[in-house]
């Protein structure tokens, strides 16, 4: 089978990650296409990346009969309407998370993946493909922590992204604090403990930034979740961390715990000066997860060579949108929340 030729729709600060990725990091497979309404993110796709063509209408794009799959990393609002016509349009597909921000919305994008089995689905859950979270899940397999009690997550985004998202937060179209970043954490709650949430509660506040009370956004969240066997996963997410990117998980189990990134390190280097003992830290998420992603859509490409479909699938993030949309709940009417009342 020759190279997969990919088509790409989103060249923001993520998209540019993929974008690097699938032009120059990962194998078997081509960055032939590049879609934008951004006519400098098409210039940079062919000046930078060196795609073949480019496009201002995905519609267009998803009928190019020259490719194979779409990425998708637009913003969240939209995956879902993208998902289903790359589907119908014959592509394997890779969206990034969340799936989608409505559960309704998302089953009947699920509807169309599942009525085209032949054709690759991936969920963007890129910590799944950490080398470290990699471990973590195979210590909790082979039943090195016994029975899991409890999970906590922190994931904390750099201040230094703050002014701008303060500027662009009703525009963002994030679906909120617990949809935005929590997602990642659900994910991984219910991917350890192979159960699915059955309550929670959450709480916010905005503190740094009051500013974004007045457009509905939260600065730092927490939310207790209750899994359908009792474990209890506790998160923490965030936006003004001052020291870079915080994401850090514990877990708790009846014969030991264990930690991943419990500070969150840069590399392996500690710097005695005048500040004491420094060890620099992550900065933001394209760093702290440079080789996930590109193991991820080296894990895209592969299925679609060998026909098979990957770990993480609509449901998971069906199931995790459910959840974040539970915890927004919760917030907002200050309530317990169960997940059965999410529709
Ligand atoms: N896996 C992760 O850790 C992670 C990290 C960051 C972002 N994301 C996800 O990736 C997606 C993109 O996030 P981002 O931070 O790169 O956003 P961004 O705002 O930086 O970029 C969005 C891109 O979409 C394009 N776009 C905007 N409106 C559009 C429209 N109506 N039609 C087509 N294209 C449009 C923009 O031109 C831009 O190229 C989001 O869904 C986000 O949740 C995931």
């Amino acid at each position: 089978m020759s190279n997969i030729k990919v088509g790409i729709i989103g060249l923001g600060r993520l998209g540019k990650v993929h974008a690097g990725n699938l032009a120059f990091r990962v194998p078997n497979c081509e960055l032939y296409a590049a879609c934008s309404m951004v006519e400098a993110e098409l210039e940079y796709a062919k000046k930078e990346l060196g795609v073949t063509k480019t496009y201002a209408n995905y519609d267009e794009m998803v009928k190019d009969p020259e490719l194979d799959a779409i990425f998708i990393v637009s913003p969240s609002g939209l995956h879902c309407e993208q998902i289903q016509k790359a589907m119908e349009n014959g592509k394997h597909v890779f969206s990034e998370k969340p799936i989608g921000l409505d559960v309704a919305e998302i089953e009947k994008t699920m509807a169309v993946i599942d009525a085209h089995p032949e054709q690759i689905f991936m969920l963007g859950f890129m910590r799944r493909y950490d080398a470290d979270y990699q471990y973590a899940k195979e210590m909790v397999e082979k039943g090195e922590l016994g029975e899991l009690t409890v999970v906590r997550c922190y994931g904390i985004d750099p201040s230094d992204g703050m002014e701008s998202f303060v500027k662009f937060a009703g525009a963002s179209n994030s679906g909120g604090l617990f949809a935005d970043m929590s997602i990642h954490d659900i994910d991984l709650v219910r991917w350890f403990t192979n159960q699915e949430v059955k309550k929670v509660w959450a709480l916010g506040k905005n503190a740094a930034y009051k500013q974004l009370d007045e457009v509905g956004e939260l600065e730092t969240g927490a939310a207790m979740l209750q899994m359908a066997d009792k474990t209890m996963g506790i998160l923490v997410a965030g936006r003004n961390c001052h020291h870079g990117y915080h994401v850090e998980t514990e877990l708790i189990g009846t014969k030991g715990m264990l930690r991943i990134a419990q500070v969150p390190e840069k590399n392996l280097v500690t710097i005695m000066n005048e500040h004491g003992v420094v060890r620099p830290t992550s900065q933001n998420f394209p760093e702290r997860f440079s080789q996930a992603f590109v193991n991820e859509t080296a894990e895209f490409i592969n299925c679609i060579k060998e026909k098979r479909q990957p770990g993480v699938n609509a449901n998971d993030g069906l199931q995790s949108t459910k959840v974040a949309i539970a915890c927004q709940k919760s917030y907002e009417e200050d309530e317990l929340v169960s997940l059965s009342d999410i529709k």
